[in-house]
């Protein structure tokens, strides 16, 4: 099977230029301006006007994630097909193992939960306690598995989330095995302590959730995790960064030599607490952790994203449907926790970084597609648009206008977050392993299952 794509900007994190690409049996032969192939292509696709950018990495996702309201709303078959109408074509989901369960098995249990995923796909695996066979399983994980990347939690200390010293234990292993610590970074036993006390003040509606998790116990946790995988000598990467306070910690770590990545998200970026205002249909579709915060955090995340203090924006997509949220009524702590997104993030990046000045089309490639293939270790492979690639390929047009909604999204949810959002920008043809698997807004009908992508050592 080849492909041409004929007339289109290339874009890469350091070129810009008009080129046609060719693609064969799933990967990019040659790139090349006016390039004559050799034999006449399958399919010729005309890119003039448009941005041939690298399929977008998706690096926090969140599908079928068990809760007690249910399942997350999307399963990897629902919520991938969204990531494609999006022009994301890599999705990375998580292991999340039962306390006395073996990484090993819960890998098994996920990679067969995940077997519908449409896009290509890797896991973060989580340990959620310590015991003696640990370092030994994350050292299988590392070299047997191919998962390089561990997710640890400071916040859900009542299910999740590990204490200090495990926390630190887990860094050290990880470090020694080549891997790399992905943190979410709240501070979870004083969280409880505050959500403790405005249940027993009765104070039990949704904006509860938000102000018992104040901006300085993200910071506190940030700071706290820096520390602790500096002793361990451990790669970092922080999850859903959300405050400016945040970003001093991370920034201070960085200017110091320490390798602290940190992540954010569309939502952290375009929207804030006022969201928190309302009766509980209004506020619980935003209840997610950490919460959003002030219009004064989203423009300290922009300049971070600038200024590569931030080198990711996933979108920590785990929607959950009206009858999910309202688990809650009656307590903001049943409200399940999360929002979708994956569908929207390239565009909302794209109007409101790109188009509002904020970032420059060679930043939006670098933020949605290659630093998180090389953070997470499939790069060249993915994340670029060079020959000897895999054919990822997004043909971006710049000009199509769209307003979100929960009418037209393919998220399976019947919310969204972004609701009425007007966006610029959208993906004309999505190219997955070579194949065109949505054109012109249409998925094509026969779609192979994506591949479980191995990572390499960070
Ligand atoms: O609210 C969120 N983010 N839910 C998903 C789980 C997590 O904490 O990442
Ligand atoms: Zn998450």
């Amino acid at each position: 099977m080849t492909l041409l794509i004929q007339n289109g900007t290339v874009v890469n994190t350091d070129s810009n230029k008009i080129a046609d690409v060719l693609c064969k049996d799933g990967k990019i032969i040659k790139i090349e301006k006016d390039l004559i192939p050799d034999s006449t292509p399958d399919k010729i696709i005309d890119a003039s006007n448009c941005y041939v950018i690298p399929g977008g990495i998706d690096p926090h996702v969140h599908m079928h994630l068990p809760s007690p309201a249910g399942f997350s709303s999307d399963d990897f078959g629902s919520g991938s097909r969204a990531a494609i109408y999006g022009g994301t074509t890599t999705l990375i989901d998580f292991v999340t193992p039962k306390k006395g369960q073996a990484l090993n098995d819960a890998i098994s249990q996920r990679k067969s939960e995940a077997a519908n995923c449409l896009t290509n796909y890797a896991f973060h695996v989580s340990p959620v306690e310590w015991r003696d066979s640990m370092e030994d399983e994350i050292r299988n994980c590392v070299n047997k598995e191919g998962f390089k990347s561990f997710k640890v939690y400071m916040a859900y200390k009542d299910s999740i989330g590990l204490n200090d010293d495990v926390l630190m234990k887990v860094m050290k292993a990880v470090s020694k095995a080549g891997g790399m610590v992905t943190v979410h970074c709240e501070l979870g036993d004083d969280i409880e302590e505050l959500r403790t006390q405005f249940a027993s003040d009765n104070k039990l509606s949704p904006k509860y959730h938000s102000l018992s998790r104040p901006a300085e116990l993200e910071a506190k946790a940030v700071k706290k995790a820096i520390e602790l995988a500096k002793v361990a000598n451990c790669p970092l990467y922080i999850v859903h960064v959300s405050t400016k306070a945040s970003l001093k910690y991370i920034s201070e770590a960085q200017e110091n030599g320490q390798v602290v990545m940190a992540e954010s998200c569309p939502q952290y970026l375009l929207l804030d607490d006022s969201k928190y205002n309302g009766v509980f249909n209004q506020v619980a579709p935003f209840v997610m952790s950490p919460p959003l915060r002030k219009p004064s955090d989203n423009a300290a995340l922009w300049e971070a994203i600038s200024n590569r203090t931030v080198l990711t924006v996933g979108t920590d997509h785990c929607p959950f449907t009206q009858e999910q949220k309202e688990m809650g009524k009656d307590d903001f702590r049943k409200i399940p926790n999360g929002a979708g997104g994956v569908e929207h993030r390239l565009a909302l990046l794209f109007t409101y970084g790109v188009l509002g000045g904020r970032i420059s089309m060679e930043q939006f490639v670098s933020i949605t597609s290659t630093n998180a293939s090389k953070i997470f270790g499939m790069f060249p492979a993915k994340g670029i648009i060079a020959e000897g690639s895999d054919a990822d390929i997004v043909i971006w047009n710049p000009g199509k206008e769209n307003t979100i909604s929960v009418k037209t999204h393919h998220q399976n949810c019947d919310m969204n977050i972004y609701e009425g959002i007007k966006t610029k920008g959208t993906p004309e043809y999505v190219i997955l392993d070579g194949k065109v698997v949505l054109e012109k807004n249409r998925l094509s009908q026969d779609i192979r299952k994506g591949s479980l992508l191995k990572t390499k050592p960070f």
